[in-house]
């Protein structure tokens, strides 16, 4: 479903990533680990089509980096949901507001919009949160808001950049069991991180390590 083809990726004469191949499927859960710098969040935003390669090609689905065009972009998208570190949800907005807007912008049905939005809401555990705030939310709250508003769309991949990297120990655990539970349902899901703790939760992942740019080992 995804496939990285000789990918070189470099800022100036800094190498990002360097000849980089894989491929992911549909049904796979996939941390990304690797030291400060190595290439994660580049992979990332290689698939989010967010940075396009030098060299080589990446594809997700019929999307290829190297034909898309610029009004296509919008359409991949839509396939592939994104959460960061840092929740990064409009904090004037309340929880309805920040998981329904790309479904506004997308033009859907207001009765489709508030099935979907009280759906996704409901699978992430916040149902009874529905009205409040960002700031009136715990960290791990706001990750959920961050995660639903992320596969509202039914993307087919859920991209994770260091999701846990705001959240304590426990709370952790249960954004990657939540992570786990969507992964179940049929979305792949990436997880950059240098969490090595979290890896053990899920015992069926595929592990990339990056060294410098480059996938070191794949299992
Ligand atoms: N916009 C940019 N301009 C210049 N260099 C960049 C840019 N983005 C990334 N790099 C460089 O590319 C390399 C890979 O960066 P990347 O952000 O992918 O690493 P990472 O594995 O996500 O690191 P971290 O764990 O710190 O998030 C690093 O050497 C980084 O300095
Ligand atoms: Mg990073």
């Amino acid at each position: 479903m995804i496939s990285f083809i000789n990918v070189d990726c470099t800022f100036g004469k800094k190498a990002g990533i360097k000849n980089v191949n894989f491929t992911i499927n549909s049904g796979d859960f996939v941390f990304l680990t690797g030291p400060s710098g190595a290439g994660k969040s580049t992979i990332l935003r290689l698939i989010y089509m967010d940075l396009f390669p030098e060299k080589g090609k990446v594809s997700i689905r019929n999307f290829d980096s190297s034909t898309i065009r610029n009004h296509e972009i919008p359409f991949l998208r839509r396939r592939v949901g994104m959460i960061f570190q840092d929740f990064n949800l409009l904090q004037d907005r309340d929880v309805y507001e920040n998981v329904a807007l790309s479904l506004y912008v997308s033009h859907y049905k207001t009765r489709e919009i508030k099935n979907r939005v009280y759906e996704v809401l409901n699978q992430v555990g916040l149902g009874h949160r529905v009205h409040f705030y960002p700031s009136e939310l715990s960290g791990g709250e706001q990750q959920r808001v961050a995660v639903a508003r992320a596969i509202v769309k039914e993307p087919v991949v859920l991209l994770a950049d260091e999701p846990t990297g705001n959240l304590d120990p426990r709370v952790s655990l249960e954004l990657i069991n939540l992570l786990n539970k969507i992964n179940q349902r049929g979305t792949a899901i990436i997880v950059a991180t240098h969490n090595y703790a979290l890896i053990p939760r899920i015992p069926n992942a595929r592990l990339f390590q990056m060294e410098e740019g480059e996938v070191t080992k794949i299992t």
